[in-house]
C-alpha cells in the first residue's frame, strides 16, 4: 500500500514507470534481479579498478541504518573534470545543476515490515561481501543473496564464518575470506563483543 501512495505523489510517467518496473521485475527481492540504471555506472570501474572505499559513496552507512545512494555532487567531485562530456554521464550533470535525484533503481529491498540495520552488522564485523557478494567485479549491481527470513536467521545461528577482525581488516575489504582457525577467532570476537544476532520475532518485526 506504501507504493501507491509514494507513487500517488509522483507526475505521471513517473508512475507509469514505477509501476511498470514494479510489475515487470520477477520478484523484487530475487537473487539476480539487475536493473538497468538511469546511468551505467560500474562498481567494477570505481571500487574495483580505481578502488574507492565503499564508504566514500556510500557515506552514512555506518552510522544510520540506510546506506545511502550518493548524490550528484560526490559524482562531480571527479566528473567535473574526468570524463566531463560523456554523454553518459549528461544525468549526472543535470541532477547536480538542478539538485533534482538521479532515479537509481533500488535493488535491495525487504518488505516494510522487517527492520534491518547496517551500521549494527558493520560493528560486528560483518562485511559487505558476505551479504552483497563481488559488488566491485560487477559492471551492474545484482542482487546475489535471497535475503529472505531463511537466511537471516542462518546467519543469525552460525555467525562464525562472517565475522571479521577490524583491527586486521575492514567491513569494506572484497577479498577478506575466512582463515584456517576462523571459527575460533570469530568465538573470541563474539564474546569480547558480546554479540547476540536475535531470533526472536520482535527483534526483526517491530
Ligand atoms: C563512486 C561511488 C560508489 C562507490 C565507491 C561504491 N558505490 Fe555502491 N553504489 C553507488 C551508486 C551510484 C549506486 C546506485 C546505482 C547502482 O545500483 O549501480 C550504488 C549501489 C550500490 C548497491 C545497491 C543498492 C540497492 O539499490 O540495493 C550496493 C549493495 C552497493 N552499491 C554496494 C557497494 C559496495 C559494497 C561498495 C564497495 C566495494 C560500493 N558500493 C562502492 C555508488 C558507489
Ligand atoms: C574518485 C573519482 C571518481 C568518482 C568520485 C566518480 N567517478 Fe566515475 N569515473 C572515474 C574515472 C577515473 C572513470 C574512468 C574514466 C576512463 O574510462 O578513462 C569514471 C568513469 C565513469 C563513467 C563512464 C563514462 C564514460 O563515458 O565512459 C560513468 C558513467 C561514471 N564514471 C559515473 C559515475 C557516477 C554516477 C559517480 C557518482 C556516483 C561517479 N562516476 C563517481 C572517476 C570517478
Ligand atoms: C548483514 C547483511 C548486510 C551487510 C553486511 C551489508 N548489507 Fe547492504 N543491504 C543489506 C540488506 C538486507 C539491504 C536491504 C535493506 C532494506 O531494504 O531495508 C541492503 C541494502 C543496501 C543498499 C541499498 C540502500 C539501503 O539503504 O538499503 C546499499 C547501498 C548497501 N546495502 C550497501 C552496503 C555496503 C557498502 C556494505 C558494506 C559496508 C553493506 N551494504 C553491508 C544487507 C547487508
Ligand atoms: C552474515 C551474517 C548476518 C546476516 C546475513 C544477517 N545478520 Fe543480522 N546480525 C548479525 C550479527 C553478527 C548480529 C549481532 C550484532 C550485535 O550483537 O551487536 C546481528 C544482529 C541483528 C539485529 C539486532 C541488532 C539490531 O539492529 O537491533 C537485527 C535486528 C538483525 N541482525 C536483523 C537482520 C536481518 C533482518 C537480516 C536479513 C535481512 C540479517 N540480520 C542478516 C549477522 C547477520
Ligand atoms: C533475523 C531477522 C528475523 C527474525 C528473527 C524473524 N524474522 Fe520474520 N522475516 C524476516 C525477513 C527479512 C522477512 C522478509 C522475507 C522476504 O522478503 O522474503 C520476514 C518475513 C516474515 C513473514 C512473512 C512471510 C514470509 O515467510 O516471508 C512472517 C509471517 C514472519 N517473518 C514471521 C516471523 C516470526 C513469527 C518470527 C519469530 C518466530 C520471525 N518472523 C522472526 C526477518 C526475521
Amino acid at each position: 500500500m506504501t507504493l501507491v501512495v509514494i507513487h500517488a505523489a509522483a507526475p505521471a510517467p513517473l508512475l507509469i514507470a514505477g509501476l511498470l518496473w514494479w510489475f515487470g521485475s520477477p520478484k523484487y527481492t530475487d537473487v539476480g534481479y539487475q536493473p538497468e540504471q538511469p546511468v551505467p555506472f560500474s562498481h567494477k570501474v570505481h571500487a574495483g579498478d580505481l578502488g574507492i572505499d565503499c564508504r566514500y559513496c556510500h557515506a552514512s552507512i555506518e552510522e544510520s541504518h540506510e546506506a545511502n545512494i550518493p548524490p550528484a555532487q560526490t559524482c562531480m567531485n571527479c566528473h567535473r573534470s574526468i570524463k566531463k562530456n560523456s554523454e553518459a554521464l549528461a544525468p549526472v550533470r543535470e541532477s547536480y545543476e538542478t539538485g533534482k535525484p538521479i532515479n537509481w533503481v533500488r535493488v535491495h529491498k525487504l518488505p516494510e515490515y522487517a527492520y534491518f540495520d547496517h551500521s549494527v552488522h558493520l560493528k560486528a564485523g560483518v562485511g559487505c561481501t558476505s551479504c552483497h557478494g563481488d559488488i566491485d567485479r560487477q559492471e551492474i549491481v545484482t542482487q546475489r543473496e535471497t535475503l529472505s527470513m531463511g537466511w537471516c536467521l542462518d546467519c543469525h545461528r552460525h555467525p562464525h564464518q562472517h565475522i571479521r577482525d577490524l583491527t586486521e581488516t575492514s567491513v569494506t575489504d572484497m577479498e577478506w575470506q575466512p582463515a584456517k582457525g576462523q571459527y575460533n577467532a570469530a568465538e573470541a570476537i563474539i564474546q569480547e563483543k558480546e554479540l547476540s544476532p536475535p531470533e526472536d520475532c520482535a527483534a526483526c518485526h517491530r
